[in-house]
């Protein structure tokens, strides 16, 4: 097995987000796009990630980390003081460089679409016998990037934009700035590039020429510009959303979940769905959710850090928080508000209801409108609910409280104490009958409103 080294390069502050968190921390798919490049480096199996920074990103660091924790990755942090360039950032990892990897990746924290099966490709033109191999694209509007200068297979060098004569500006083949290196020669090629162009900064592309003139193999691997795709600003961002939800979509039709209207339904990065699933319209899976086979989700839903198991149904317009996880066949309808609430299997709130910190028994029922007071202004308490139990509509069940095994509680019930199990529960005031008195009242009030 090969070893590899991945440097994302993320030291970028990204002034054109205008933001206060580095550029590299703005999310798509609620994922910090430095995590999105984590991934896709796990998924490539790279073994370490060396992340370059500037001064005070350290949660950037933290991103990256948390995003490798899954794949058993190294993630080491390197700061650079100064940004002098790309050649320059990629060098702020020399430690890492120096350890024995066979190859050296270099990825942008700003383009976080890139796929591992692209990263896979660069690395198997270097076991194939390149020495670099460089990710480009054909670009609807090369304006601005770095053009690929080949000659029968080989990447002579890396134009940059600003430094390219009117011959090589139109070419269209560019530099994604996604290279891979294999590792003997890296670290010679980095330390002989120098800063005497338009810019004054250290080129990471100029590795091509100094390459080409130690007479090394530089490789270019294509792939679509959508996928290579770099944020800058909002606009960006939110073009940059949209791809990744075009591909999610994709990805999740293909794996045998139906999406009714896929254009109107809003992924996260983590969202898992099992087979057979359907979605309907307008729905949005937040973070943490994990919907199981044959689940429903119906329109207008709203899911975050919930699990939904098999065949269960939800919404249409339900919200599940954080917390929740749904049982099998259980159902959950229309302006239900779950939040760290267990269903078991075959559980049903139907109707208008929230429902929090609440463990609801098997094929227990929740009439319309039922409320568990679950918050005092100061803390949260439990609500229990045994399997069987029927609450009727319109109750408020005040925590903490517990509703035994097969219990029933009267509807417009507000349950304060524990209902045994099998006990029927009423807390409401007792209805009065008053015949005759409608007639009555209506016939004073007329006659009070004709002697005004
Ligand atoms: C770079 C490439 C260009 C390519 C383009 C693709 C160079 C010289 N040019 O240009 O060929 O077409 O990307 O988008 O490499 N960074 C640092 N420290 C630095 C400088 C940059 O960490 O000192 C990071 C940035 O945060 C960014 C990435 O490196 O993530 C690319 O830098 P940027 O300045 O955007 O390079 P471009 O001029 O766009
Ligand atoms: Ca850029």
């Amino acid at each position: 097995m090969t070893q590899a080294l991945a440097i994302l390069l993320a030291a970028g502050e990204g002034t054109r987000m205008r933001s206060a968190r580095p550029k590299v921390m703005q999310e798509v798919g609620n994922r910090p796009l430095i995590a999105h490049v984590a991934h896709a480096a796990a998924e490539a199996e790279v073994d370490t990630l060396a992340i370059v920074i500037g001064p005070g990103m350290a949660a950037v660091t933290e991103a990256a980390q948390k995003a490798a924790e899954g794949a058993r990755q190294t993630v080491t942090s390197h700061v650079q003081s100064e940004r002098l360039g790309t050649g320059h950032a990629v060098l702020a990892a020399r430690t890492a460089i120096a350890d024995r990897y066979d190859h050296v990746l270099v990825l942008l924290g700003d383009a976080p679409l890139v796929r591992p099966q692209t990263i896979q490709a660069a690395r198997r033109a270097l076991s194939e016998g390149a020495d670099i191999a460089v990710v480009g694209f054909r670009a609807a509007d090369p304006t601005g990037y770095g053009r690929l200068i080949v000659h029968d297979g080989q990447v002579v060098a890396i134009r940059e934009h600003r430094d390219a004569d009117p011959a090589e500006r139109a070419i269209d083949f560019c530099n994604s700035g996604i290279m891979a290196f294999a590792q003997a020669p890296m670290l010679s090629l980095l330390d002989a590039i120098g800063n005497d162009n338009a810019k004054g900064e250290y080129y990471l592309t100029d590795a091509i020429e100094i390459a080409n003139r130690a007479g090394l193999v530089v490789r270019a691997v294509e792939a679509p510009e959508t996928e290579v795709m770099g944020v800058n600003d909002r606009a960006q961002l939110a073009e940059c959303e949209a791809a990744f939800q075009a591909a999610k979509r994709a990805d999740v039709l293909s794996s045998g979940v139906s999406l009714i209207a896929p254009e109107t339904v809003y992924f996260s990065a983590d969202t898992q769905i099992g087979p057979d699933a359907t979605v309907e319209p307008h729905v949005v899976f937040g973070p943490g959710t994990v919907i199981e086979s044959g689940a429903r989700i119906r329109a207008f839903s709203h899911l975050e850090g919930a699990h939904v198991a098999a065949d269960a149904q939800i919404g249409p317009y339900a919200r599940l928080r954080p917390g929740t996880e749904i049982g099998e066949k259980a159902r959950i309808g229309n302006f239900v508000e779950a939040k760290n609430a267990v269903f078991g299997p075959g559980a049903k709130a139907n109707h208008l209801s929230y429902v929090g910190d609440t463990s609801v028994g098997a094929k227990a029922n929740i009439g319309a409108g039922t409320i568990t007071c679950n918050y005092d202004g100061f803390f949260k308490y439990r609500t229990e609910i045994g399997e069987g139990a029927f609450v009727g509509s319109n109750s408020a069940l005040v925590a903490p409280v517990r509703i035994g095994a097969g219990a029933i509680v009267g509807s417009g019930s507000v349950i304060t104490e524990t209902v045994p199990d099998d006990a029927l529960a009423l807390g409401r005031g007792r209805q009065v009958i008053k015949e005759g008195r409608a007639a009555q009242f209506r016939e004073t009030k007329s006659n009070q409103k004709k002697h005004d």
